[in-house]
């Protein structure tokens, strides 16, 4: 079996710094990537910056700066944020690295020897900010300003010289694909939004720009700049080296298994990027996801509309655990979602604080009263102790495979569930009244303990430094945790020491600001 496992995020334009809905691309991943090492898998996760276009230029001379340097100054950000959202990307590609220019005019030559691109003349609407092309009929006017009705982002026309990808021959073949391979666009209500687009009919691409500079040059032409989708979209196989199609890299990890991005960019990664790979002759990612926006009001959260949650700011004032958790509990995934400091709070208080917290603290303090200081060695599992463990190994290949369709949903509610009925447990069990029986008091105790184990071993891709700050309990660390384990109710070695730990999460308490 194929345990090789490619996760990417979109590469984010380094024009303003970033903000919560980047911070929510990427930590998806990251989960998909924790989660998938966990299970014995090699993973390469790939996040970066998309540097060109014309966007960014003009971003550049408002401030005054060389464009390469306001790149690497915002890029820097983006780097820094990795960092601070405790993500395990192996890789963070910026497209003004000499390794991707290189991939990128590979392609365009590749695409230009099969006689894929052509010179002619595009007249017609571009959006500066979506980076995009749209027809008459995706155009609407708003007090005298005309916009895309999509994404209300203002056009400009666009009249000049172009190369152009015969993208419309690919119309049927895109279409065999998806049909061919029914998941390769998830969520499905975003699939049917594919095919009814190119059933409509598709039109050559424009693929390359003369009015500006900002770009990777087309080769043997330096009038034009390569257009900044086809370059941005051929990260996902320069960070892979290609065109060395034999390195260690590119045969394990090409093609992607999943293509993470927002549903808004769903168009490039699902018809344009299948449609170059096809013509170029390189294998397609193995599924492209569009996830939800994270909404402000009912708006989208976007620089442009001037809306913007601050991510730094949030994981300054509440810790970056709850804000991960919150993105992956609240926002259902695959939908839009709001996040507000007072939601916020509440996930806090709730989940992490009462619910998982108080589990891990009485647990302990109970164990570490009533025996010894170890985890107990003389247990005898009665059937309400089997049936509680037993959920774990009973669930463990369904875990999997709906993880494989992205149901983060499901193994939210999953640990949610846990949590619940743990506590319950616990209460219900009343270990306290069991002084006179010491097995039951210890089996009790053991089986809680296999739970928390259990449960923060499926928190860890999701709250990691607040899992492994738990599993300290037991003196685990991040390279013994397998998912697999959680089938084994008696991982815990008896005699073995409980260590005390600190408060996982505080309460806090509801302010205005
Ligand atoms: N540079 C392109 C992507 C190229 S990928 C080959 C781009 N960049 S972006 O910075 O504008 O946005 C990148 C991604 O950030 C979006 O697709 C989405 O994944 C995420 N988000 C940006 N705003 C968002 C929200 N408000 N909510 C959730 N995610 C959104 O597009």
């Amino acid at each position: 079996m194929n345990k090789n496992f490619y996760i990417t995020t979109p590469i984010y334009y380094p024009s303003a710094k970033p903000h919560m809905g980047h911070a929510y691309s990427s930590i998806i991943a990251d989960f998909f990537a924790r989660f998938k090492r966990m299970d014995g898998y090699d993973v390469h996760f790939l996040t970066g910056t998309d540097e060109h276009g014309l966007k960014i230029q003009r971003a550049a001379e408002k401030d005054n700066v060389d464009a390469l340097e306001f790149c690497n100054n915002i890029s820097q950000t983006f780097k820094d944020l990795s960092k601070t959202l405790n993500l395990t990307n192996d890789d963070f590609i910026r497209t003004t690295e000499i390794r991707h220019k290189n991939s990128v005019q590979h392609l365009w030559n590749e695409l230009k020897k099969k006689d894929e691109i052509y010179l002619s003349k595009y007249s017609g609407w571009y959006s500066v900010s979506d980076e995009a092309f749209y027809n008459d009929d995706e155009i609407e006017e708003d007090n005298g300003i005309k916009t895309a009705i999509s994404s209300k982002s203002p056009v400009e026309w666009m009249d000049e010289e172009s190369f152009f990808f015969r993208l419309s021959k690919w119309e049927k073949p895109l279409l065999k694909y998806y049909k061919d391979n029914p998941d390769f666009i998830q969520p499905k209500s975003r699939r049917n939004e594919v095919i009814s687009f190119v059933e409509n009919g598709l039109k050559d691409l424009s693929i390359s720009r003369k009015s500006f500079s900002w770009g990777i040059k087309v080769p043997d032409n330096d009038n034009h700049v390569i257009y900044v989708w086809l370059d941005a979209l051929t990260n996902y196989i320069s960070a892979l080296e290609y065109p060395n199609t034999k390195s260690k890299l590119f045969e394990k990890f090409w093609p992607a298994s999943v293509h993470l991005i927002g549903k808004d960019i769903l168009r490039f990664h699902a018809v344009y990027w299948p449609a170059f790979l096809m013509a170029a002759n390189i294998k397609l990612p193995s599924k492209v996801y569009g996830h939800g926006w994270i909404l402000s009001g009912d708006e989208k959260m976007s620089k442009s509309k001037g809306n913007i949650l601050d991510p730094i700011e949030i994981i300054e004032k509440y810790g970056l655990d709850p804000l991960r958790y919150y993105l992956v509990k609240e926002v259902s995934f695959g939908n839009d979602g709001n996040i507000s400091k007072e939601k916020l709070e509440d996930c806090i208080n709730s989940d992490l604080a009462n619910n998982y917290g108080n589990l891990c603290q009485r647990t302990i303090s109970f164990a570490l009263k009533n025996c010894n200081k170890k985890i107990p060695e003389e247990i005898f599992f009665n059937k309400e102790d089997r049936k509680i463990l037993d959920n774990f190994s009973n669930n463990l290949e369904k875990i999997r495979s709906e993880i494989d369709k992205q149901n983060i949903n499901y193994y939210i509610d999953f640990i949610v569930n846990g949590l619940f009925a743990a506590n319950k447990y616990f209460n219900d069990q009343e270990p306290w009244k069991k002084k006179d029986d010491p097995i039951r008091l210890n089996t009790i105790v053991y089986t809680t303990l296999e739970i928390i184990r259990k449960l923060s071993f499926m928190l860890y891709p999701i709250i990691p430094e607040s899992s492994l700050k738990a599993l300290k309990i037991f003196g685990i660390n991040e390279s013994e945790i397998k998912l697999s384990s959680i089938s084994d109710h008696n991982f815990l070695k008896p005699a073995s020491n409980i260590n005390s730990i600190d408060i996982l999460f505080k309460k806090t308490e509801k302010k205005d600001d």
